[in-house]
């Protein structure tokens, strides 16, 4: 092996496969596979996960995800193992095979779907969304966005590599995947494979004339799981929504779909003053239309109450076994009626332990459509057309 080609090193390989062996309580392996792996790092510069290591690596990053609240069934994760697909358009037939899956029918699965590893070079297969399922942002003419705002960059980079949006307020989005071999190609998801929620209230039928919709699987797809030394650039993952992603961010921040406004009118409240808090009291009205949209729907879909209950389930198992729970206060209280969770009342250990899901800084870029094209004469919110697809 020459030394450049070194990928792994041997202390984080031989910390996930002491792990493995330890929590699996397979302790008898131990030796026997860590020579292997120190053999074939030597002799490659790298080592490969068996599937039972991949599947292990990947519930353990997510039970390592300090943002997440929703850990408890951390176990339950379904690990896709696609590491030999590494050509674009099964890239993107298996993104949709994982949505069917983790749809199913409406009662959410957790699913992981895990493409090949990076090697010394980097990254075989990226994904360039952000999550499996996003709609596009169009600037209109007089001001502000048609659709999300967070979806612009990316429609503006699909739209420049051919792509014709419908122009609505949930396009979603096709799919950017960037593959060493191939470059940049686009993909529809067929919409079949995409179940989405029409958002009606229980109490106010002129609430569906809002014309609120939302997916109803949230499949991150630009995190990088990390197991062992080893780094899966393209590894989509989703869980189940709990509603204030979509009733309290989503549709009601002022940098993306910015409904409350209108929700307030619509409801009578005085929106004159802050001090009037209708703005608080519109809030719970999205948030109950959410709730109940999704459950006449047949989706999944948590209320932060209940999931902030499993989540102090989740720190006390972790405890039982032994084991510190990373969290990050800031992610894991929910943003509305944070005090009403008992999340809210404590404090969460700070570690970051590995394996873990990381978001990189180009990986963040390339989800708004900028690519880390190093061209200055370029500039950086380019297209394919005029940057051929960097592999730095
Ligand atoms: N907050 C993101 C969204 O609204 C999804 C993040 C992951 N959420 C989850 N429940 N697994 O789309």
């Amino acid at each position: 092996m020459r030394p450049g080609n070194r990928v792994v090193g041997l202390g984080e390989a031989e910390e996930f496969i002491r792990r493995y062996h330890q929590e699996l309580g397979r302790s008898d392996l131990l030796y026997p596979r860590l020579a292997e792996v120190r053999r074939e790092i030597e002799d490659t510069g790298t080592y490969t996960q068996t599937p039972e290591e991949l599947a292990f690596g990947a519930r353990v990053a997510w039970r390592n995800s300090a943002r997440c609240i929703g850990r408890l069934y951390w176990r339950s994760l379904q690990v896709r193992d696609r590491r030999h697909v590494t050509d674009a358009a099964e890239v993107a037939a298996e993104c949709a095979a994982h949505l069917r899956t983790a749809t199913n029918g409406g009662r959410i699965r957790p699913v992981i779907t895990v493409f090949g590893p990076d090697d010394a070079t980097g990254p075989d297969v990226l994904i360039w969304n952000e999550q499996l399922v996003r709609y596009a942002g169009h600037l209109r003419f007089e001001g502000g966005y048609t659709g999300d705002p967070r979806g612009y960059g990316l429609a503006e980079l699909a739209t420049g590599l051919g792509w014709r949006p419908p122009g609505g307020a949930f396009d979603v989005l096709p799919l950017v995947i960037e593959t060493r071999r191939q470059g940049l190609r686009l993909f529809e998801i067929p919409g079949e494979d995409i179940l989405e929620v029409p958002i009606a209230h229980p109490d106010f039928g002129w609430f569906e004339e809002l014309g609120l919709r939302w997916h109803a699987v949230p499949a991150i797809s630009n995190m990088r799981l990390r197991i062992g030394g080893i780094s899966y650039s393209a590894a989509p993952f989703n869980g189940w929504y709990m509603g204030t992603e979509i009733g309290a961010r989503n549709l009601c921040d002022t940098d993306r779909y910015d409904v409350l406004p209108d929700v307030g009118r619509r409801l009578g409240l005085d929106t004159s003053s802050d001090r009037t808090l209708w703005r608080d009291r519109a809030l719970v009205e999205v948030n109950r239309a959410v709730l109940h949209s999704f459950d006449s729907a047949g989706v999944t879909i948590a209320d932060h109450h209940t999931e902030s209950e499993r989540f102090l389930t989740h720190l006390a198992r972790e405890e039982l076994a032994g084991r510190s729970c990373p969290a990050d206060w800031s992610w894991i209280v929910p943003p509305m009626s944070g005090a009403l969770t008992p999340v809210f009342h404590r404090y969460y250990d700070e570690g970051r332990p590995s394996p873990d899901f990381h978001l990189d800084e180009a990986a963040r870029l390339r989800a708004e459509g900028i690519s880390p094209c190093p061209d200055p004469r370029l500039g950086t919110r380019t297209t394919l057309r005029r940057c051929p697809v960097w592999h730095g």
